[in-house]
């Protein structure tokens, strides 16, 4: 693979300049979970009315859980890749780093990384419909569907669905880090999905060098400073490479 890291770029590289990166489900397609556009989309194999709106699940909570939990069972049976691990180092290299991510994988987690806006919310996470009370996965909720809260409510998967707002403090602290850093990265993201694709936006607008990460071009790219054709977990390790070994 050649990826031509450009001299912009590699001067931004060190440990003082103030980092943003922004993922998508592209940084964790080489782990071998899916991502929802493109040819192999979930979104071409199902309908998102019927899975992902508020709407779908006071119709249908069994069919809901029943695809939340084959994308659980999928996703705990695959690790982090490099894109992963390179990020996650990027937390202690720069001293100044957010991650904000629109997956809800939990591999970022997984990789080691301790700060993590998640704009789209977690899949190892359930929020009772009655209540309002969070909890936490440790393991894959069990039969029958759907689980039900001690209050008698019944508990939905924690995550974002069309048609519903997204974590005001996640959404506000990613926007003043965005707002604040010099360089941001988009990775493995279609740039689609608003608010979450308002980000980029806001980083080129307040001055920051963006780059964008991907194995083709987003909606986004024509707005880049940067755009680094290739896979998450190629591209990031040249990254990693760059900041480490002076060029
Ligand atoms: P998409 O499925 O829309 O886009 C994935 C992007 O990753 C595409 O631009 C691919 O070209 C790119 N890609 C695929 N493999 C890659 C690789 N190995 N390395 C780098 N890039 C790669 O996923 P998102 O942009 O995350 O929301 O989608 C945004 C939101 O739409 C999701 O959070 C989800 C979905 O509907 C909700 O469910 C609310």
């Amino acid at each position: 693979m050649s990826v031509a890291i450009s001299n912009k770029l590699s001067c931004l590289l060190v440990p003082s300049t103030n980092v943003v990166v922004f993922t998508g489900a592209g940084v964790s397609a080489e782990s071998g979970v899916p991502t929802f556009r493109g040819i192999d989309g979930l979104w071409n194999e199902f309908n998102v009315q019927e899975l992902a709106t508020p709407q779908a699940f006071a119709s249908n909570p069994v069919r809901v859980w029943e695809w939340y939990l084959w994308r659980m069972e999928l996703i705990s049976k695959v690790d982090p890749n490099a894109g992963h691990r390179v990020i996650s180092w990027m937390e202690s290299f720069f001293s100044e780093f957010t991650l904000i991510t629109q997956n809800v994988d939990g591999l970022h987690d997984r990789a080691g990384n301790r700060h993590i806006f998640k704009l789209h919310g977690d899949l190892w996470e359930v929020r009772c419909v009655r209540c309002s009370k969070t909890a936490k996965l440790l393991t894959l909720p069990p039969h029958p569907l759907p689980p039900a809260c001690e209050c008698g409510g019944l508990l939905r998967p924690g995550v974002v669905w069309f048609g519903e707002m997204l974590p005001e403090r996640e959404f506000s602290q990613s926007v003043a880090a965005t707002e604040h850093c010099q360089l941001f990265f988009s990775v493995g993201t279609s740039a689609e999905v608003y608010p979450a694709a308002q980000l980029p936006i806001i980083a080129k607008e307040k001055g920051a060098y963006v780059v964008e990460i991907n194995i083709e071009r987003s909606a986004f790219a024509c707005r880049a400073d940067e755009v680094l054709c290739g896979k998450a977990g190629e591209v990031l390790p040249l990254i990693q490479h760059r900041c480490t070994v002076p060029f």
